[in-house]
């Protein structure tokens, strides 16, 4: 039984992430969503409504699931007996910030990281640009689950209204 973390932000899960959890299923058992937080980025949504907005978007994938990754991701995916990350990588620019990661994390624990390439199809589809499109008016439903967009629409709305 291969179990992967799939870990991230997640603010909010995109259709390009959820493209990630189904092709990593194909190649290990289980994918655990590791919903964190990016000190760098300022979030849109809270941890909590993070994880529920995931795990909402992976409803109906049997083996997937998303918990809450407080601390160090070598230490998550030890307590849910993960032997591999998977990470989805867009482009160059991706690939920059994560190989760094990647070795940092085997470093620590000799876990390993699988780039999976995003589809062509949903590379442009980034959390952040998806809540761009929001604020500025424009159509989202392609690019996430139907509840992540009723959610997102809410936030953009009290936002404009605040
Ligand atoms: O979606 P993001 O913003 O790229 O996610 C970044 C995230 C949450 C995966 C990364 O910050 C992370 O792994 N945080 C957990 C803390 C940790 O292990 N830090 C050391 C990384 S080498």
């Amino acid at each position: 039984m291969t179990i992967a973390v799939f870990p991230g932000s997640f603010d909010p899960m995109t259709l390009g992430h959820v493209d990630i959890v189904r092709r990593a299923l194909t190649f290990v058992d289980e994918v655990i969503v590791g919903v964190g937080a990016n000190p760098s980025k300022s979030h849109m949504f809270t941890p909590e409504q993070r994880l529920e907005l995931a795990a909402q978007s992976l409803e109906g994938i049997d083996g997937a699931s998303a918990l809450a990754m407080p601390g160090l991701l070598v230490d998550f995916c030890r307590s849910v007996g993960a032997s591999v990350v998977v990470k989805g990588i867009r482009g160059m620019g991706d690939y920059a910030g994560e190989e760094p990661m990647a070795l940092m994390n085997r470093n620590l624990s000799g876990i390993e990281t699988v780039f999976v390439l995003a589809n062509p199809e949903l590379a442009h589809v980034a959390s952040s640009l998806v809540k761009d499109v929001a604020r500025h008016g424009g159509n989202i439903k392609e690019f996430v689950a139907p509840g992540v967009a009723r959610a997102i629409m809410h936030k953009v709305t009290i936002q404009e209204n605040s």
